[in-house]
């Protein structure tokens, strides 16, 4: 048995930068037409300089795969209006990190006084530059994201005609945000579509499975593949994939993130067959969603899924993926690209 999908789109990407990108960008360039690049790197990307060249090496690595890197800036309080119009023809977001919260986030934004990001957020609102957050307060680990909700509430009303999306929503309290304003969108990931907090920590603890947000419950859970199975027209796939060196992830310090970019879509068709989702539903979530939330046109790609499984490799290129070992129920056939 096997399943077509069409230019699937990863709208949260981590591709990193030197070494770890020239090892993992390939494994999102083969299967995906295209993906939104996250721009903590260290420093972070803060200019159109910087975007542009972050773009070259991204282009350089990926090599004869045909991938579109849609980039992002890291958002800036004090970004201005002249700056913002000029890197507005490299970008296709700007990333909001809450400082400190995650990988790389030390320089995000601090407080969340909405007079002190007005500026920046009616320019983008303006020139029609969606905003993308990482919606976690520094409240207790698995309050988070929900604690963050009445944020995205105070922005979405404050700043109507901006497009906000809620990037890997982990909780049923940012799905059912999602109906409350017309300008909320969402990304959710594949490994929060599959585990809970019990798998990363519920007996042996699994650093590879943890990440920020970190899992939660069954009940969240349940509403995230509601919304997905459902390819609810505001939610799209964004994988999240965030490759760590091995060494970072088996640590007394394990670094946050999950590699999931050689596996996505096979446990995405393997999840949608099990729940009796439609491969329509499937197309929508990987890609139809994303055209229309961004305006953007993924190139064409077709990738070829059958049912054969798959022994997912101990490393690839160093980077423990996701189901390290384990066997998955889908393998990649082919990948074709062009019309
Ligand atoms: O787990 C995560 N890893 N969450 C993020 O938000 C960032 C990411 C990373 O860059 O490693
Ligand atoms: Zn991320």
């Amino acid at each position: 048995m096997s399943l077509i999908l069409h230019s699937p789109l990863d709208m949260h990407l981590h591709l990193r930068d030197e070494k770890m990108l020239e090892n993992i960008a390939q494994a999102s360039a083969h299967t995906f037409a295209g993906g939104l690049i996250m721009p903590n790197l260290v420093p972070p990307i803060t200019s159109k300089e910087e975007v542009v060249a972050y773009k070259q090496r991204i282009l350089k690595a990926i090599g004869k795969e045909q991938f579109t890197p849609y980039m992002t800036l890291f958002f800036k309080s004090d970004y201005d209006k002249a700056f913002l119009e000029s890197v507005s023809e490299e970008i296709t977001a700007i990333k909001l990190y809450p400082a400190g919260i995650t990988t790389n986030s030390e320089g995000g934004v601090s407080g969340f006084d909405i007079e002190a990001l007005r500026g920046t957020l009616e320019t983008m609102s303006e020139l029609g530059i969606p905003l993308c957050i990482h919606g976690e307060t520094n409240g207790f680990v698995m309050d988070r994201e929900a604690e963050f909700v009445s944020i995205y509430e105070k922005l979405a009303s404050a700043f109507p005609k901006l497009k906000i999306i809620m990037e890997h929503i982990t909780t049923k309290e940012s799905v059912e945000a999602l109906d409350r304003f017309e300008n909320l969108y969402a990304t959710i990931t594949a490994h929060h579509l599959m585990i809970t907090l019990d798998d990363v920590a519920g007996g042996m603890l699994r650093p590879h499975l943890f990440c920020k947000p970190i899992a939660k419950r069954p009940e969240d859970r349940e509403a995230l593949r509601k919304a997905a199975l459902s390819a609810h027209p505001k939610v799209m796939f964004g994988s999240d994939s965030a490759p760590h060196p091995q060494h970072a992830k088996e640590s007394c310090g394990c670094a946050a993130g999950v590699f999931t970019a050689p596996i996505a879509l096979q446990i995405l068709a393997e999840l949608f067959e099990k729940e009796a989702a439609s491969q329509e539903k499937l197309q929508a979530f990987i890609c139809g969603n994303a055209e229309k939330i961004y305006g953007i046109k993924a190139q064409p790609k077709k990738v070829v899924l059958e049912k054969k499984p798959f022994k997912v490799p101990q490393r690839y290129n160093g980077v423990v993926p996701m189901y390290a070992e384990e066997e998955i129920s889908y393998s990649i056939k082919e990948v074709h690209s062009g019309q």
